[in-house]
């Protein structure tokens, strides 16, 4: 049997509390599943919604234990820092306007924290946050969960190999239909998803657009420097932003494309990249996840799949099951859970993680995104005007 490195080192799981995720949440559960999969934490209190009572009824359900129920964010992390058994992680998964807030919260209390994208609903507060996480030495992990996949991650280390050569392109774009539907430009009730001041100052942004900035500055390591951008709506009678376009200038002289849409009818949840090197050029398709595609210069186009041949050592650590048996959307999730697991318990206890675990997003990583939202915005507005990120 595999040592558990939590267990190993601690002696237990780590101790969770997650905030968001109640019923009918969209990512609540995956975010649970994602702490279990590799039994390396237990879920032992949440505030999982903004109403008290729903709070305590989903968190019932859920298995936390009647004695650790309670009505606000502020109340849990006050009791669960003075127990000896207390929560010391705490996983956030509420709307955008709230991530400031209570991250803000659980680092004051001496909790390490995972967090859902986008870090903050606004620049400031993503500048304050990452300048807390550096002050108090904390581990915070950004949910920017498709670097979690084994083929971004073997993409990440063939980069990092020298397999491509210098990186001189990068295309990415992520691809919904959601929002397409002209029926229904918008819903009945307008919830925090369509209220522009919630989400953050661009939904598409928001929601889409700061996992393909991430998703490209993972792959390629290269940071960017200018953007000349289009943001806007493109169903008619949409108070939203449903897409975002822009030129990439890197920081090494590489040039890329960016493109976000929840608009496109018919599409589902299509992120893909497209990193061409001198050597070479890899793709990558979120919606098929199992293949990486390597075109190397001068030789035969190869497929390159999870502990399949050639597989590097970053990889094969995101893989829980030899070649050919299909892993997906919460293995990835999971893989981001697991390497916190590991940053906090040598954290907790002084010592060491592994390098490889290591590679998770952090404040940043969020900072960087709320700048580059930003960036595209300002751009935008001055008719695509080339603009620092
Ligand atoms: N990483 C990903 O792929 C991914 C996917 C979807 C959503 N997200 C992010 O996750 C977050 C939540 O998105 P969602 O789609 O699940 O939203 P949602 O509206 O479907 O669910 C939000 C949940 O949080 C609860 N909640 C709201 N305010 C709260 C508060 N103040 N305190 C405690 N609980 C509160 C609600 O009751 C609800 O259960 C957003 O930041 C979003 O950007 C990330």
């Amino acid at each position: 049997m595999e040592l558990n490195p939590v267990i190993s080192v601690l002696g237990r799981r780590l101790r969770l509390a997650v905030i968001g995720g109640g019923t009918g949440s969209f990512i609540g559960a995956v975010h649970r599943q994602a702490a279990r999969l590799d039994n390396r934490y237990e879920i032992v209190t949440g505030i999982l919604s903004s109403d008290s009572e729903k709070s305590k009824q989903a968190a019932l359900q859920i298995g936390i234990a009647p004695n650790r129920l309670y009505a606000s964010v502020a109340e849990m992390l006050a009791a669960e820092s003075s127990r000896s058994d207390g929560a010391e992680v705490a996983a956030i998964m509420t709307p955008n306007d709230s991530h400031f807030e209570y991250a803000m919260a659980a680092l004051q209390h001496g909790f390490d924290v995972i967090c859902d994208k986008p870090m903050t609903s606004a620049l400031a507060e993503s500048e304050a946050l990452h300048k807390k996480v550096q002050e108090t030495g904390l581990v915070f992990c950004l949910t920017h969960n498709y670097t979690g996949y084994p083929m971004v991650r073997q993409a990440k280390a063939m980069v990092e190999d020298g397999q491509l050569g210098t990186i001189r392109l990068i295309q990415v774009e992520y691809v919904q239909g959601s929002k397409a539907d002209e029926e229904k430009p918008m819903p009945d009730v307008i919830t925090w998803k369509y209220d522009p001041i919630r989400s953050g100052p661009s939904r598409v942004m928001s929601d889409i657009g700061t996992h393909a900035h991430h998703l490209m500055r993972f792959i390629s390591g290269l940071e960017l420097e200018e953007v000349s951008a289009e943001i806007g709506t493109i169903v008619p009678n949409r108070v939203i932003h449903d897409f975002a376009g822009a030129l990439l200038r890197f920081e090494n002289g590489a040039r890329g494309v960016f493109w976000v849409t929840q608009a496109a009818a018919g599409m589902e949840n299509r992120l893909s990249i497209r990193v061409s090197g001198s050597k070479g050029t890899l793709e990558w398709v979120q919606e098929f996840p199992q293949a990486l595609s390597f075109k190397p210069l001068h030789a035969p186009a190869q497929n390159r799949t999870p502990n399949g041949p050639g597989t590097l050592p970053l990889a094969a650590r995101a893989s829980r099951i030899a070649a050919g048996h299909p892993e997906g959307f919460h293995e990835g999730f999971a893989n981001l859970y697991a390497d916190a697991s590991e940053a906090i318990s040598a954290r907790r206890t002084g010592r060491q993680a592994n390098p490889l675990a290591l590679y998770f997003p952090n404040s940043w990583d969020g900072l960087l995104g709320a700048r580059f939202v930003n960036s595209v915005i300002e751009s935008s507005n001055a008719n695509g005007k080339w603009t620092k990120c």
